[in-house]
């Protein structure tokens, strides 16, 4: 499993951060899951610079430039030089502040050209019962990976993060059977997007592609409801906001996986 650790703005001092480091390299020595750290650029600098531990690192955002008289941007080789690996791309919290479906389909470029991963974040606002919510998430996918090229599938990872889940508790999360058949929704929009790659039922047959994308869920994860989660979802992983900031409850959160 993918546990990616979205810890926005909440974490601001560098003893702090240090120490969720701290935690995360045990945490990913005892268990089976890949940890990846998504702290504020100047903290992702000062932890990931020479890094060589079982720990990578995401941008959360990239700039939708490539540099050059850009005062205040931050790109995705800037990002790249100090150590990260993935790069956040589209949260809606970014999205809420002037990401387009322009831009984020320009991020993912530059995401690729420098070499770091892009996490996808796509997400519905509100869920109606005439199901128009999967028509928006299949044009979030669709805008978003018009530039890629089927080679760089394997690339993808989409992170599934419906906004009215976002920032809650357990109980307001997706629930494990919606999730499984919007995981399920993900894979064959994706199948249809990037040619070549295997339909999900072929998948399913032979097992899990390595040239497959990840899909991961984000929204008021918590050690409450990630074991059942990821039971029930045919789910890559996780990107955890809130719950990743408390040491305490981003331990617990990943040895529900174990
Ligand atoms: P949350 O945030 O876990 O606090 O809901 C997830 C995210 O926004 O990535």
């Amino acid at each position: 499993m993918l546990i990616v650790a979205n810890w926005k703005a909440y974490v601001e001092d560098l003893a702090r951060a240090k120490k969720l480091l701290a935690v995360s390299k045990r945490l990913a020595r005892q268990s089976q899951a890949t940890i990846v750290l998504a702290p504020p650029a100047p903290l992702l600098g000062a932890l990931a610079l020479n890094n060589r531990s079982n720990v990578a690192f995401a941008a959360q955002d990239i700039s939708v430039t490539t540099g050059g008289a850009q005062t205040g941007e931050i790109t995705a080789g800037a990002f790249e030089a100090v150590g990260a690996a993935y790069a956040l791309i589209g949260h809606s919290e970014r999205r809420a502040r002037g990401d387009t479906a322009v831009s984020v389909a320009e991020k993912i470029s530059h995401a690729l050209a420098q070499g770091l991963r892009p996490i996808l974040c796509v997400g519905e606002p509100e869920r109606d019962a005439e199901g128009r919510y999967l028509s928006f998430i299949r044009e979030e996918l669709t805008s978003a990976l018009s530039a890629v090229a089927p080679r760089e599938r394997a690339e993808i990872i989409v992170a599934y993060e419906p906004l009215w889940a976002i920032g809650k508790s357990a109980d307001a999360a997706a629930s494990a059977n919606d999730l499984g058949e919007m995981t399920l929704y993900i894979r064959k929009v994706l199948a249809e997007l990037l040619p070549g790659r295997p339909s999900p039922e072929a998948s399913a047959r032979r097992g899990k592609s390595s040239r497959e994308s990840l899909v991961l869920y984000g929204g008021s994860v918590e050690p409450d409801n990630i074991r059942d989660l990821a039971a029930s979802s045919g789910l890559d992983g996780f990107l955890i906001g809130h719950a990743s900031v408390d040491p305490r409850l981003f331990a617990a959160s990943v040895k529900q996986l174990a």
